[in-house]
């Protein structure tokens, strides 16, 4: 029987986060731009912690924003529960499989319903129900207004299956605080279970965590298999079931530890305009579009409530690390599966938005080997959406480090061989290059910045110290690593 706090619980995460020297507590910032801000500062340093902003003015103490929670290899392995000390490869490493893992143990894991739980502690229900009681950041100045979901949440449920899904879809402030828009793009797993129930019933139910176990944001933004329940899947990633209490009027599961969560319903004809927000491209590229608004049936909030905050942007931004690790492991996983041998390492890149930037490391065993590593990493479907440029190397050279990888294309690649361009592929709406009305292709460069196949034997030798003679040095005097 599930039990709490569960392995699910943010505040636990919080105290571990802070004795790891993770945690950045603020006071006294505005959640007009100020915190968007002051995030923005924390995303570009060498290495993100958490911040935790309190006493936010125009709200009670207490009432707190989050945001960084996935920004750094600690922050990552311990909401995974992989451990604090990994290195980006190691964590990479330590994510090889795991995903295959926990979808196919999640049933084992399946979320556990129980009573009662403190995120019932509170609630508003119909004309108290007020969303900007609570803070909620206007993140980006151009922003069409409040967010009080980005790191959240929404629950939605298959009406012939009964299966629960989670995705990350934001969650912008409407009717000066009464309801809310969720922006689900069209073909997620949350828009096809609300186009289904508006085709049986005219109306759907929907619900939201709006603070909740950085766990939670990861498999609601990870694109896990239709069909598997993200509660269940991120049971099996942290090996505990998470406990669920049900939302009184729509019977959906909110994490029972969550901080602050609201239920209700959607109609087909009940829209607001949404956006513009600043997007995960890092323009205003996706403009402002007729949004689904909820009727709110009521907020549940325990005390001293956490909204857990995810604004995209130009990157890095708030969750490129996670989005970064968690594709680069499934990445190098999913090209492997096709049987392609010499896989040395995926890296998917951050200043892409983890999608549009993909460097793979090959060890060359055949004329050939390079591009067809380019050309399956450019379409796997779990690379395919969005992707720009993948640059193929060989394995001498890290795919996870930016230089290394443009010294390899200024030296390896020949322009005028061995770079070729797709054409009308999977684009997305919010590429900054689309066009209203036009439908959303692409194209694409593969940048082979291997060394020829046929000159492998005569390349040039690099020109740097040998391993052993740099690991040397490193032992005889060990400042020279400080
Ligand atoms: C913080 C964050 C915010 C996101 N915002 C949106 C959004 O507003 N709309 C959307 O369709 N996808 C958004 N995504 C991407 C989806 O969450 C992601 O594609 C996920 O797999 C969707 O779940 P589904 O596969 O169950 O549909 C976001 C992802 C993250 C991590």
């Amino acid at each position: 029987m599930a039990s709490v706090p569960s392995a699910f619980d943010l505040r636990s995460w919080l105290a571990a986060a802070e004795a790891a020297g993770d945690l950045l507590r603020l006071e006294g910032v505005d959640a007009a731009l100020e915190i968007g801000a002051a995030s923005q500062v924390n995303y570009r340093r060498n290495r993100p912690r958490a911040l935790l902003f309190d006493c936010i003015p125009g709200y009670p103490a207490g009432m707190r924003v989050l945001t960084g929670s996935l920004s750094n290899p600690g922050l990552m392995g311990a909401s995974l529960g992989l451990g604090t000390n990994l290195s980006d490869h190691a964590l990479v490493a330590a994510l090889r499989g795991k995903p295959a893992e926990w979808a196919a143990s999640a049933t084992t894991f399946a979320a556990e319903t129980v009573a009662d739980g403190p995120v019932l502690e509170h609630a508003l229900h119909d004309d108290a129900v007020d969303f900007s009681l609570f803070p909620c950041p206007t993140w980006h100045d151009r922003d069409g207004g409040p967010y009080i979901g980005t790191g959240c949440a929404v629950v939605t449920v298959d009406p012939d299956t009964g299966v629960h899904n989670l995705g990350a879809y934001r969650i912008q402030v409407q009717d000066g605080g009464r309801s809310v828009t969720v922006n689900i793009e069209a073909g997620k797993h949350g828009s096809q279970h609300i186009q289904r129930w508006f085709a049986k019933e005219g109306r759907a139910p929907i619900a939201a965590t709006l603070g909740q176990h950085p766990a939670l944001l990861v498999v609601a933004g990870t694109e896990v298999p239709a069909g598997i329940s993200e509660y269940d899947y991120a049971g099996a990633m942290l090996g505990e079931p998470v406990p669920v209490v049900r939302a009184p009027h729509t019977d959906l599961p909110l994490a029972a530890e969550a901080e602050l969560a609201f239920e209700g319903w959607v109609y087909p004809d009940r829209t607001r305009p949404e956006g513009p927000f600043g997007e995960w491209t890092g323009y205003y590229s996706g403009g402002t579009a007729e949004v689904l608004c909820v009727d709110v049936c009521a907020i549940y909030h325990r005390a001293d409530p956490i909204n857990l905050g995810a604004p995209p942007g130009k990157p890095p931004h708030d969750y490129s690390y996670m989005r970064s690790v968690m594709k680069s492991a499934m990445a190098t996983d999913a090209l492997i599966g096709t049987g392609l041998g010499g896989v040395a390492g995926v890296w998917c890149h951050e200043a892409g938005g983890g999608r549009s930037i993909i460097a793979v490391a090959v060890e060359q065993r055949y004329a050939g080997h390079s591009r067809q590593a380019g050309y399956l990493a450019a379409q796997h479907p779990v690379t395919a959406y969005m992707n720009r440029l993948v640059i193929t190397v060989d394995a001498d050279v890290d795919p996870r480090n930016l230089d290394e990888v443009m010294w390899a294309v200024s030296t390896r690649c020949d322009p005028e061989i061995d770079v070729d361009i797709m054409r009308r592929t999977w684009g997305s709406r919010v590429d900054p290059l689309g066009q209203p009305g036009r439908p959303n292709y692409n194209s694409r460069m593969l940048i082979d910045a291997c060394r020829p196949f046929e000159r492998l034997g005569d390349f040039p030798a690099v020109a740097e110290a040998d391993p052993e003679a740099l690991a040397q040095v490193v032992r005889r005097w060990p400042e020279l690593e400080l």
